[in-house]
């Protein structure tokens, strides 16, 4: 048994969000690499087959041969101990992709250094601002044609809000990318194409005062560009601030190549001396800290039916302070009542590991006999305090339910409810409607397959979904201050409420939300939901 003070300040707990295609996976390979948690890169990864085996729990991911679940992964590297939070990387991303940047520490943002900021990446980012985690920046792909460096940096500053520090400096990109400038050391690394899965190449450092050394390996050309880029750089970048990296408004970027093992190492060294260990959590009783409490936790995530077989679901914590014993007894706050967790399990990839001992920053999965909400809090049975409740996010796609056959009311409504409260769904009845109309929202349109396979898979229950124009839900801040009747509305407006009776708002359009808050004056709208 370790240390516990120990134990949880090597912890680094972060998640990689990107945008599909960006390199996420990649990157994530090359960091299990340099921790020696796997052999080869590419058993990560490997679209078609060996990504099934890290975390394919449905056959519809089977079928559409993608991954709709988010696994955990956790290494040691240089005496830390990391937990990478992976987030499911395909469009049809889920609100699980959301909710797993709660139980992460910081964020790592893969950007395509061809392509920019993209649409998923922007929207993850969102909730990292409303966390104020620390951000890293990885700008991946050098080797490939890349956009101008100073309006990458600008596209993330413009499109993010979010102030820039390159570490590094890139020099050229595609055929002729030479290397990175290294700002601190002030010397260019040079680039090596080392061979997919070996470590990182032995990459010479050239001082930037070496100038003749450096035409050499860069070229005249490139050089002198170098040379300009810098010195504007200098005058023009935000300079380093760790405490503004620590508070989410600075981000750090570095430039490589996940593919040809270009950068990572060095990024992955520099990312884990300025990040933090887990840090104290808010919850109703004040701050908790993460070494002097003793264990506490909060579910951050529901997943029904990973092993067919067994038909079971898991409940993922997030340890937030102290030690887990796996025979300890706990308190389920929300359920009142002192529990064993059964079978407590740290989930990597297709692999569960029975664990006997975790700590503040990790992550276990523990069998849910349908007890657990999302947000729910774990905590020693002397103990009674709540964290801080994990925000609905808005659901951006919608549609009515039809149930087809009439007589299984009963496992209908049972099995979408369970659906639901394992946060897979939303639903939301139109006001005055009762349990008649249902509507459906979700984060990613592969959900209503999901819903429908599993309603007739589990509950034998089949649906016709029929979809609504409405893109945009928010939720009416203090309502019970707001006369709901009386809210002057656009045409493409709908009232409708939450299943805990919350009344939110449906629109079709971005700009009837902006015209609903100047026609009614005080009104808050929200897009986040809060539990
Ligand atoms: P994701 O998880 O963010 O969706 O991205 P993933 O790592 O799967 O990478 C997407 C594609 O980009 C892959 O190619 C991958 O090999 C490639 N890639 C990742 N990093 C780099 C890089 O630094 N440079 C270059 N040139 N390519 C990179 P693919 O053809 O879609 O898959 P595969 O056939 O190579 O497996």
């Amino acid at each position: 048994m370790g240390d516990k003070k120990e134990e949880i300040n090597r912890r680094r707990t972060f998640a990689i969000i990107s945008h599909p295609d960006a390199g996420k996976t990649t990157l994530t390979e090359k960091l299990l690499l340099y921790g020696g948690a796997i052999n080869l890169a590419g058993s990560v990864k490997g679209k078609a087959t060996a990504r099934h085996a890290v975390s394919d729990w449905m056959e519809i991911e089977k079928q559409r041969g993608i991954s709709v679940t988010s696994s955990v992964l956790q290494f040691e590297y240089d005496g830390y101990c990391i937990n990478i939070l992976d987030t499911p990387g395909h469009q049809d991303f889920s609100e699980d992709t959301y909710r797993t940047l709660m139980a992460a520490d910081s964020a790592v943002m893969v950007i395509d250094a061809g392509k920019g900021v993209e649409a998923q990446t922007r929207k993850l980012f969102k909730v990292c601002v409303m966390r104020k985690i620390p951000i890293f920046t990885f700008i991946n792909k050098m080797d490939r044609d890349a956009n101008d460096t100073f309006e990458l940096l600008d596209d993330i500053e413009k499109e993010l809000g979010i102030a820039t520090c390159p570490m590094n400096w890139p020099i050229g990109s595609g055929k002729s990318f030479k290397g990175v400038y290294d700002r601190k050391k002030q010397c260019v690394i040079t680039y090596s194409d080392t061979q997919k899965g070996t470590r990182e190449g032995e990459a010479l450092q050239i001082p930037i005062s070496q100038l003749d050394r450096l035409t050499g390996f860069v070229g005249e050309d490139l050089k002198k560009k170098l040379l300009d880029e810098i010195e504007l750089l200098d005058g023009a970048s935000a300079p380093f601030d760790l405490k503004e990296v620590q508070g989410g408004v600075l981000t750090p970027v570095f430039f490589g190549s996940a593919l040809t093992n270009f950068g990572v190492e060095v990024f992955l060294r520099h990312f884990l001396e300025m990040t933090t260990a887990p840090l104290p959590r808010r919850a109703d009783i004040g701050l908790i800290d993460p070494v002097e409490r003793e264990f506490s936790a909060f579910v951050f995530k529901i997943q029904a039916n990973m092993n067919k077989a067994h038909r079971d679901r898991v409940a993922f914590l997030r340890i937030c302070s102290g030690r887990f014993d796996a025979d300890m007894e706990v308190r389920h706050v929300q359920g009142n009542r002192v529990m064993r967790l059964s079978q407590p399990q740290q989930i990597m990839a297709n692999d569960r590991k029975i664990l006997s001992e975790a700590y503040a920053g990790d992550i276990i999965g523990v069998f849910d006999p349908g007890v657990f909400s999302i947000g729910d809090t774990l905590c020693i049975p002397k103990e009674q305090f709540c964290y801080e409740g994990i925000p609905t996010f808005a659901p951006e796609h919608f549609a009515r339910v039809r149930q087809m056959d009439t007589m299984k009311r009963k496992q209908f409504v049972k099995g979408i409810n369970q659906i639901a409260q394992e946060g897979a769904i939303q639903i939301f009845q139109e006001i005055g409607s009762g349990m008649e109309e249902i509507i459906v929202g979700v984060v990613g349109v592969l959900q209503f397959d999901v819903l429908k396979f599993r309603l007739e898979n589990e509950y034998n229950v089949d649906i016709r979904l029929e979809p609504l124009p409405y893109e945009h839900i928010r939720w009416i801040e203090h309502h019970e201050e707001v006369d709901l009747n009386a809210l002057v509305g656009t045409s493409d407006m709908k009232k409708i409420v939450d299943l805990k009776g919350n009344p939110l708002l449906l629109f079709i359009n971005a700009w009837s939300v902006g015209m609903v808050l100047d026609r009614n004056k005080g009104l808050e709208l929200s897009e986040f939901g809060r539990n």
